[in-house]
This record gives structure tokens, C-alpha cells and sequence, in this order.
């Protein structure tokens, strides 16, 4: 796993999005996995930025986000479809229909999941997956205990998540406590993971997912078996790290 420790998130996020332009600058038909949250908003204005700069353009690229809340209506402004819509698609130039998320409205989860793990297959793999990390180590909605072999499926968040996530909701507002989610698996499948944390609220998950043992306690500790999988932090999330000096000396030889 390659680690990247910058100065700040702005830094970082900067970083990220170089890594989006480069993506799309040598393929642009890429299939792209896109990820939601807090700390994704920065990456997300970054890129906005390069394509009004005529730096990049997503006219032949497709995406596919990571999860979708289930039982929110579709006008809901926390669902992921709006987030996503709100902050990248209707800013660029993604063709028509070629950013696909989880139905969270379907009367039928369990075949909404089927039914997107069937067209990433289809379109994928995956060339560049963006993904968050959550403070319990979780990727996509895949909470500790999730299988490491999962699929896109149902799964129930912990009260931690609902908790962390509560910021983005009104107050006494109802909350979801299910979501669709990519599998541990699906995620393995791309062909390079690019996974970004920020703040000293993750750095207990940061340094279980690149020096902890591989298990569904800590999800994204998965990714040490995927062989494409960068981090890119800033100061506070890589402070746990026991391996600090090691990551930065590669990082200044290798580039
Ligand atoms: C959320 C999302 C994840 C995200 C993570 C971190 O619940 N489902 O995809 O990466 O938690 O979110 P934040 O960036 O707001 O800390």
C-alpha cells in the first residue's frame, strides 16, 4: 500500500484530484467509482475547477458511486444521487445517464444490489476508485463485520456512523439505518483504489488499515491485499502511524 502523508487536507485534496486528471488525461473513457462525505467535498470542487480550466473532461468517462441511504425519498437533499448532483454532475460534463448509483428507492433492495453489482460487471472494472474512510474503519457503507467477499447488498449502519452522519441531517430529523453499498469484494475489483482521510478523528482507522491485521473488524485493512491501493492523508490522520518515517522516505525517493 503506498501512503502519501501531505502537509494539510488542501494539500492532499489538491493531490487527489491531480491523480483524477492524470486518470482521465490517459484514459478518458475510464469508469470511474465515486465516493460521498464530508471529506470528499474539497476533491470534488477541486475537479470542478479543472474542468472549467479546460484541464479535464469527463465527456467519455461513466461512474459508479460506492452506496446510496435506503428509505429516503428521491427529492431528499442527503440522498447520495443529490449530493453527487449537487457537488459534480450537473457542474461537468458527464454524458447523459453515465453516473449510476444504488436505487435506494427501489421496492426491492435486494435486486437494486444485484442489479448494480450486474452493471459494474458490465461497464467495469472500475479503473480509479475514490473512497472514504470511516472513523471505525469502514469503506463504502461496509461496517465492521462485513464480509471481505461481499457484494453490493443491504447493509444495517452502526449507531457510530448514524451518529457521525447525523451532521448532515436536521435536527429530530429521521434518519436512515440502512444503505445499499458496494461490496468488500466489488471494491477489490477496481483496478487502483485511491483512498483519502483527513483529521485526527482517523487516525486510529488509518493506521489499522495500513499496519493492523487484515480483518472485518477494521474493514479497509481489505485493501492490503488489493495491488493498487494508494492513501493520502494529511498530518493529523497519518499521526497514529507507527511506520511514519518509512512511508515518507518512499514517498520522497519514489515520488
Ligand atoms: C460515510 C460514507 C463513506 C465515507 C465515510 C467518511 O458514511 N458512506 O463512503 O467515506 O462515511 O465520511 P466523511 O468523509 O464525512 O468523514
Amino acid at each position: 500500500m503506498r501512503v502519501i502523508i501531505h502537509r494539510d487536507a488542501e494539500a492532499a485534496t489538491r493531490a487527489v484530484s491531480a491523480f483524477f486528471a492524470e486518470q482521465l488525461a490517459a484514459k478518458p473513457a475510464s469508469v470511474l467509482g465515486l465516493a460521498t462525505g464530508g471529506t470528499m467535498e474539497g476533491v470534488y470542487a477541486e475537479l470542478i475547477e479543472l474542468y472549467r480550466a479546460g484541464k479535464m473532461s469527463f465527456a467519455k468517462a461513466r461512474s459508479f458511486n460506492l452506496d446510496e441511504y435506503l428509505g429516503l425519498p428521491a427529492d431528499h437533499p442527503q440522498t447520495y444521487r443529490h449530493y453527487m448532483d449537487e457537488r459534480l454532475f450537473r457542474h461537468v460534463d458527464f454524458p447523459p445517464n453515465a453516473t449510476h448509483l444504488p436505487d435506494g428507492t427501489s421496492a426491492d433492495p435486494e435486486k437494486a444490489a444485484e442489479d448494480y453489482e450486474a452493471l459494474i460487471a458490465r461497464y467495469g472494472p472500475i479503473d480509479l476508485q475514490l473512497l472514504g474512510l470511516g472513523a471505525n474503519g469502514h469503506i463504502g457503507f461496509n461496517e465492521p463485520s462485513s464480509s471481505l467477499g461481499s457484494r453490493t447488498r443491504i447493509k444495517t449502519l452502526t449507531h457510530a456512523t448514524i451518529e457521525a452522519n447525523g451532521r448532515f441531517f436536521e435536527d429530530g430529523e429521521w434518519q436512515p439505518h440502512q444503505a445499499l453499498t458496494m461490496g468488500i469484494a466489488t471494491i477489490l475489483d477496481a483496478r487502483s483504489v485511491l483512498v483519502l482521510a483527513f483529521g485526527a478523528g482517523k487516525a486510529e482507522a488509518v493506521a489499522q488499515v495500513v499496519e493492523g491485521p487484515i480483518s472485518a473488524r477494521w474493514p479497509g485493512t481489505a485493501l492490503q491485499m488489493h495491488r493498487h491501493a494508494t492513501l493520502v492523508l494529511d498530518e493529523a490522520a497519518a499521526s497514529d502511524l507507527t511506520m511514519r518515517d518509512y512511508y515518507q522516505w518512499v514517498q520522497a525517493n519514489d515520488g
